[in-house]
């Protein structure tokens, strides 16, 4: 067990480190110092061996490669605090990019991203989301990928043709239904967010490297264009940590974490979801504790953060908050309730009037329980706080060692070409025949094959129907 100094005030303020995957929520107005206690803390846990991911909206994070430089309001910082033997350092990164521009292009396909995150970006009704649905069985069951919009198309209007036959076996479904759907695929596409569905698809294990010298890699996915498409964004975000749910063993309580996911912007997470999401984010919050995840929520409210998941947080980091508008006064008394109170500190008069980069801290103990509330100021980060030029993030991408592996795209055969050479004869007849078994031997031996290249890396059974997890995405068995 490690103790990480992260603040100083009355009291030294630790972070024990096998209470890093009982989570955090770190919150504050803005300007207040939330990034930078982020960074301080990547920078320990990339010390500890643990990879980090964090989105980063505002583009002010991949500075974390490069080693800070001393000035005078750092001086006086590092001399408030009485750290004497401060050394500038940076830190290994991979910078990713769903767009491909800022960073290694972060890609899933279709089918492993699977039916129910892909509805709400789309921002489905029940009816279409049930015909979503059906699409992913159909494949599922034929053992047809889908790995982009392209082939995504080609199986809705497969199953526009065929509507009969299916409607028969899942219910009604409307052509109007499968034109909704269409028209919302052209809007995502518009946006450019068809990027993000092809392949290579991202693995797993990538985001969880260690450098040659025992660091964590702190992995930074570009969010500043991501964040205009608020839905995708969430998504997103839900489907990576959901694979990370759904792929990583379990470890117990570690000593030290496997993993730490920072979630800025986390109220889009919450935002206008679902009962049946809420549930299932909570869930994954919950679990994913025993597989040594922890996840860091930063936000501006501490309202944003619904209940049932703020009883899942076990470390709370509180700057400084305004405390004007009814709201803002809701705020400061939620976070009053949530803290244990030290008595000789007046929590809302202290979290209205906390300096930049000083904040309350509500952390556990060695024995799990919530300590009372400090003030403390942060220390500074090691690593720089000047923006990186687009000169050095392209340096940083050219010499990743993942480079080639997501460079190029990949059109593996899959539902687009084998329905248009496969079933495309079958589309243009007035009454659909069912394949002949020697059709459905030559689909299940396609399917095989192409499974075989796909998951070669994971155990799992072939010709079977496909098993989804949680949220929909495809389950993997894959060896740590
Ligand atoms: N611990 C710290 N050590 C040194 N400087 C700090 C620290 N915390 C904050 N600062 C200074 O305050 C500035 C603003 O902090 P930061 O970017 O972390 O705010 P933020 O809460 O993330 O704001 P926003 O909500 O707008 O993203 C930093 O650029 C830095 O100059
Ligand atoms: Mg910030």
């Amino acid at each position: 067990m490690e103790r990480l100094l992260i603040a100083r005030g009355n009291e030294d303020v630790e972070l024990i480190s096998n209470k890093i995957n009982q989570h955090a929520v770190i919150t504050g107005a803005t300007g207040t110092g939330k990034t930078v206690t982020l960074k301080v803390l990547c920078e320990y846990f990339s010390d500890l061996g643990v990879p980090t991911i964090l989105s980063d909206v505002k583009g002010d994070l991949s500075n974390i490669s490069v080693a800070g430089k001393m000035n005078e309001k750092l001086q006086e910082r590092l001399s408030e605090l009485k750290v004497d033997d401060f050394q500038f350092k940076s830190y290994p990164v991979c910078l990713w990019d769903v767009y491909g521009e800022m960073g290694l292009s972060l890609r899933v396909s279709v089918s492993e991203f699977g039916p129910i995150l892909l509805s709400q970006i789309l921002e489905l009704n029940d009816t279409q989301a049930s015909i979503l649905n059906i699409v992913f069985k159909v494949a599922d069951q034929k053992g047809l990928l889908i790995l982009d919009i392209k082939d995504l198309r080609s199986m809705l209007n497969y199953l526009k043709e065929n509507r009969q036959q299916y409607s028969d076996e899942y219910g009604n479904i409307t052509v109007q239904s499968i034109s909704a759907i269409l028209r919302k695929l052209m809007y995502l596409e518009d946006m450019g967010a068809d990027r993000f569905f092809g392949e290579p698809s991202l693995s797993i294990q990538d985001l969880m490297r260690k450098d040659e010298n025992g660091r964590g890699i702190v992995n930074i996915i570009s969010a500043a264009k991501l964040i205009d498409n608020k839905n995708m964004y969430s998504m997103f975000l839900l489907w990576l940590l959901s694979e990370l749910f759904e792929t990583l063993p379990e470890v117990g309580n570690p000593e030290i974490p496997k993993l730490v996911f920072f979630f800025d912007e986390a109220h889009l997470l919450f935002d206008n979801q679902n009962k049946m999401i809420m549930e299932k984010i909570e869930k994954v919050v919950r679990l994913i504790r025993s597989k040594g995840v922890g996840i860091f929520f930063v936000t501006q409210n501490p309202l944003d953060i619904p209940d049932q998941i703020s009883a899942q947080i076990g470390n709370r980091i509180v700057h400084q908050l305004r405390a004007f508008s009814p709201k803002e006064l809701k705020n400061v008394q939620k976070i009053y309730e949530t803290f244990r109170n030290d008595e000789n500190l007046n929590i809302k008069d202290e979290i209205t009037s906390l300096r930049t980069g000083e904040a309350l801290f509500s952390l556990l103990d060695e024995n799990g329980a919530s300590q009372s509330a400090k003030k403390a100021l942060v220390l500074p980060p090691h690593s720089s706080l000047e923006p990186l030029s687009q000169e050095q993030i392209k340096s940083i991408i050219d010499n990743s060692s993942l480079k080639e592996k997501y460079a190029q795209t990949i059109d593996r055969e899959s539902a687009y070409e084998i329905l248009q050479k496969k079933i495309g004869n079958e589309i243009k007849e007035e009454q659909p025949k069912k394949p002949t078994k020697e059709e459905k031997s030559e689909l299940e031996e396609f399917a095989t094959k192409t499974f075989n290249s796909v998951f070669g890396s994971f155990t799992r059974q072939i010709g079977r129907e496909i098993a989804r997890g949680l949220f929909g995405s495809i389950k993997k068995n894959i060896k740590f």
